[in-house]
């Protein structure tokens, strides 16, 4: 028989007609002899009786129905009695008297129950992930995926972009990240790797005339997890032909728009706020900061360098940095301080300086280093009044950016100083061509060798990189990097400058991207793109920054598939085939 109605559909209005249903056994109550049984589909739940009273041979065959039992119940709708009706559940006034039962599969004891509150820990829920899918808090996330996918493609289409798939199997071009690789069996010796994102083929999608590219793109990266990184994830890419930024900007603000009314029926507004690169690290210690809350860094460095403490004297003297942030009406104690400065050193700090104020003074260990004038100066530049915190964190640039930037965000956390149902994002623009590598002491690329520099700086290329701005920019949703992109470079002249800048050699170039450089050979038009990373869109949007809860079948932590069991051996006769043999593998 054809069910009537889903699990989730059954109301007062329909009382006295009857109905089929199909769905799993939730729960199993018996009540005197009576057998309540919840049944369970993706629309919701129904409350079903097998009364014997009513009918004594279906009651019989509902006695050993245990739960994830498949059902197929046909009966009628009646009221629930006084004190069974839940006002909780969208069905919770109605219940199905059964008259006829089908059992259509059993099921074993599930490993887990299909309950939110029960949930086991992540390698049972990875390794029966068909179970922990059935838990009605991982459909909606999985169906909110899914109208996200839909609501890009809708606004895509509507602007003219084509979609348009790039091949899995390509030619090894490095992109930051280690490639998964595929032996070939064909040609001995010989490799495809995994696309850690279509970058590439899309820019030849520009050559060939495309104009405006899209893909719902799976990308394969073969780097160290984290929650918001899987090793295959999947991005809205997208590539356009004569683009300006602002341009680029307007169609990514009006998806994100577009997303969020559809998927979740929220107005966000656009244009999205935009930040530069170095106001970011500036104001917040970090490239993807989150805007939804002030407490912003204040640097000290000039002040410390007067004080006659000798941590900040040391570190300002080697062209290191002195910051603070500054909480305001904070009533931490000691104890609570001594875990932040743990903290701090976690994110490599030395220490973490601390001084209170109180009465138009600051107090702390450190107030005897610091003589009335640096006293002033740091209470003017921070504006500290009375009951407020401040936090120092004296060392390298980057090491003091980091911890201030991680206790910034700690802090926002736990002392509730944004809504955290909110949406903030914000364009962060103006990244650097090349990056400073403290370690090397050596500038780096800080971006591939396709991001083209903006016109005022370029002319800084040879003589001072550092000063060299990309047109190159992220999309940034409450402190997550949530999509990367740029303006390429599409003239040899450009390319060749910028290639020698970066130290990469011609011969190097055509090795690693000769066909790309080959197709600029023949027209290329100036072009652009972005890619948002489609997991971290969701999770956010879902609530949670584990992207794991918002893809259907994820890897743990170590890269593994509990469910199937991947990464899984080769043997002989398989490793043969494709010409390889294992020579270090240490068990
Ligand atoms: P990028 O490497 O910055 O840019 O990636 C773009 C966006 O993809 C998401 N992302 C990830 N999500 C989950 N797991 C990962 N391991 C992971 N890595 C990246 C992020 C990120 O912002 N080709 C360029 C885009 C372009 O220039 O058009 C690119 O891939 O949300």
């Amino acid at each position: 028989m054809q069910r009537t109605h889903t699990c989730g559909e059954l109301r007062k209005s329909e009382i006295g007609k009857a109905a089929c249903l199909q769905g799993w056994v939730q729960t199993r109550r018996d009540h005197g002899g009576v057998i309540f049984i919840d049944l369970r589909d993706r629309y919701g739940l129904a409350q079903v009786v097998f009364d014997p009273s009513h009918n004594k041979d279906v009651h019989k065959k509902a006695e050993h129905i245990g739960r994830e039992f498949v059902l197929e119940v046909t009966g009628k709708l009646r009221m629930r009695k006084e004190g069974m009706i839940n006002p909780k559940m969208p069905t919770g006034e109605v219940e199905l008297l059964v008259d006829e039962l089908e059992i259509l599969n059993e099921s074993e004891t599930p490993p887990m129950e299909i309950d939110d509150r029960k949930l086991p820990n992540e390698e049972v829920r990875l390794k029966y992930r068909y179970l922990d899918l059935r838990r009605p808090s991982m459909q909606e996330k999985i169906i909110l995926r899914h109208k996200v996918m839909q609501a890009a493609r809708e606004f895509l289409n509507s602007k003219g972009f084509l979609e348009i798939e790039t091949p899995l199997l390509v030619r090894a071009t490095p992109e930051g990240a280690r490639d998964y690789i595929v032996p070939s069996r064909v040609h001995p010796g010989k490799i495809y790797a995994l696309p850690q994102s279509p970058q590439l083929y899309k820019q030849i999608l520009m050559v060939s005339g495309f104009d405006r590219y899209y893909q719902i793109a799976r990308c394969l990266r073969d780097e160290d997890l984290r929650a918001d990184r899987q090793p295959e994830f999947t991005q809205i890419d997208l590539e356009m032909s004569f683009p300006t930024q602002d341009k680029i900007f307007e169609i990514i603000e009006g998806m994100v728009k577009h997303v969020f009314k559809q998927a979740k029926g929220m107005d966000i507004k656009i244009p999205f706020e935009r930040i530069t690169h170095h106001d970011a690290m500036e104001r917040f210690g970090c490239d993807k900061p989150d805007m939804r809350f002030g407490l912003e860094i204040t640097d000290l460095t000039e002040i410390a360098a007067k004080s006659e403490f000798s941590v900040f004297k040391n570190v300002t003297a080697k062209a290191g940095k002195v910051k603070c942030l500054c909480v305001k009406k904070c009533d931490f104690s000691r104890n609570k301080m001594d875990e932040l400065i743990e903290f701090a050193k976690s994110s490599k700090a030395q220490g973490m300086a601390w001084a209170r104020m109180q009465g138009g003074k600051l107090e702390s260990s450190i107030v005897k280093y610091l003589n009335d004038n640096v006293q002033k100066e740091i209470i003017r530049k921070t504006k500290a009044e009375n009951n407020d915190m401040l936090m120092f964190v004296a060392d390298k640039p980057s090491i003091v950016c980091a911890a201030l930037a991680a206790l910034r965000n700690l802090l926002g956390k736990e002392l509730k100083l944004y809504d955290e149902n909110e949406f903030k994002f914000a364009w962060v623009v103006d990244f650097p061509l090349f990056a400073f590598n403290e370690d090397t002491e050596k500038l780096e690329p800080a971006h591939h060798m396709f991001t083209m520099p903006n016109e005022a700086t370029l002319k800084y290329l040879e003589a001072a990189p550092e000063k060299v701005i990309a047109q190159c920019y992220d999309l940034v949703l409450n402190g997550v990097e949530l999509a990367s992109g740029s303006i390429r470079i599409h003239r040899k002249d450009i390319q060749e400058r910028v290639m020698k800048a970066m130290g990469i050699s011609q011969e190097e170039a055509e090795n690693k991207f000769g066909f790309l450089l080959e197709a600029f050979k023949y027209g290329a038009p100036p072009h652009g793109g972005i890619a948002p990373g489609l997991d971290r869109l969701c999770a956010l949007m879902a609530g949670t920054n584990d992207i794991r809860e918002v893809i259907a079948f994820p890897k743990n932590k170590a890269a593994e598939c509990p469910m199937d069991g991947c990464p899984s051996e080769m043997n002989d006769k398989e490793l043969k085939e494709v010409h390889i043999r294992w020579d270090i593998v240490k068990k």
